[in-house]
């Protein structure tokens, strides 16, 4: 199975080896291919990736992907962006699930959320134009990436026995009613209970009870939005992973950036890579192992070993190292 790793800038330079060290505890049969791309390499080079590596990735099975930065230069065209678009990887899976021994900003940890993010259009359309008076950026929704979206949202909520909420704008974006509409239609004919909520009361009320809501299905930006403030109830940033899923091949990753403000001083929080690992061994079929891995982070945790996000002193190494020792102890 070919493995593509990208560790990317900044903080992923640190989780993505952290996160090997977790997947070399079992001895799975990966080619393990490093891919170099990014900001460093766009500053290295002039180019952030090439068709050589879209190529590339396009022939591996599965990603793992630690992060990238994003100049503030217009011209510059968002690698991760490119790279979902161009694998179709269509479906951004980010659950909101509580870990054991961390409490997030609530103070019950009753809540097990899955964002399930429309991944190549919406607002990420790419189709947009700057002027010097007026800038505009193209909205798309599609009936057919709504289906496909919806789709897979279903199929988790009847996997999870859990409800599906829709969340839109359509009361404001036209292009939402397409979308709220296709996902009831899709959602009634798989026999999926389902509701709907806008946006903003989506964002005051996941906060305020999360334990209401199941499984929910956004356009790519709401979701993008939700997710960040979805690791509040979580605890933090660090500890919330993600899979971009196409139909024969998925990135995973986690749902934070290259952390410039930490970056190089060793004390990332390596979690939400280490779950994305977790994530991918589900992917693969190798559930046991995925359990395993989530069962050693919640032990280390237990422990009281944590990084400086939530309140301990461990470096991003010593988690690691204590994660891998509980992992290889229990296998
Ligand atoms: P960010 O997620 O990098 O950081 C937000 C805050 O969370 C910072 O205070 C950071 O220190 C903290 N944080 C993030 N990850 C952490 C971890 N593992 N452990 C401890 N603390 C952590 O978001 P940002 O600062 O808005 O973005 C920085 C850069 O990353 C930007 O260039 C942005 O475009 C890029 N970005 C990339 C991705 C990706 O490649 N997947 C995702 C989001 C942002
Ligand atoms: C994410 C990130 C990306 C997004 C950026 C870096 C392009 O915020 O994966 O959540 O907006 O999708
Ligand atoms: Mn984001």
């Amino acid at each position: 199975m070919k493995l593509a790793v990208i560790e990317g800038d900044g903080i992923g330079k640190e989780v993505i080896p952290a996160a090997l060290q977790v997947l070399d505890c079992f001895s799975l049969p990966f080619e393990k291919i490093p891919v170099e791309v990014g900001y460093g390499r766009w500053e290295k080079t002039g180019q952030a990736i090439s068709n050589e590596d879209i190529a590339t990735l396009k022939e591996c099975d599965c990603i793992l992907f630690g992060a990238v930065t994003t100049p503030p230069d217009p011209n510059y065209k968002s690698v991760l962006l490119t790279i979902r678009k161009e694998l179709d990887l269509y479906a951004n899976i980010r659950p909101i699930h509580p870990i054991k021994g961390i409490k997030g900003i609530n103070e019950s940890n009753d809540f097990d959320i899955l964002i399930v993010r429309e991944n190549t259009e919406g607002m990420y359309s790419g189709i947009e134009e700057v002027g010097e008076e007026v800038a505009f950026t193209k909205r798309i929704v599609t009936k057919r990436c709504s289906m496909r979206i919806a789709e897979i949202a279903c199929k988790f909520a009847k996997k999870h026995n859990q409800k599906l909420t829709i969340v839109h704008k359509s009361n404001v974006l036209k292009s939402d009613s397409l979308f709220l509409n296709t996902c009831r239609q899709v959602a009634d004919s798989m026999g999926v209970e389902h509701n709907d909520m806008l946006v903003d009361a989506m964002a005051y009320d996941m906060i305020r009870s999360p334990q209401k809501y199941g499984v929910v299905v956004a356009t790519n930006l709401f979701g993008d939005i939700l997710s960040d403030l979805g690791a509040v109830l979580v605890g933090s940033i660090g500890l919330v992973p993600s899979a971009n899923i196409g139909k024969n091949q998925a990135l995973f990753e986690p749902v934070h950036g290259s952390a410039p403000d930490i970056a190089g001083q060793g004390i990332a929080n390596p979690i939400a890579a280490i779950l994305s690992v977790k994530m991918l061994l589900d992917w693969i079929g190798e559930e046991d192992a995925a359990r395993q891995v989530e069962l050693a982070v919640e032990n280390t945790i237990l422990k009281g070993i944590t990084t400086p996000d939530l309140g301990g002193t461990a470096t991003t190494q010593e988690l690691t190292h204590e994660i891998v020792k509980t992992l290889c102890s229990n296998i």
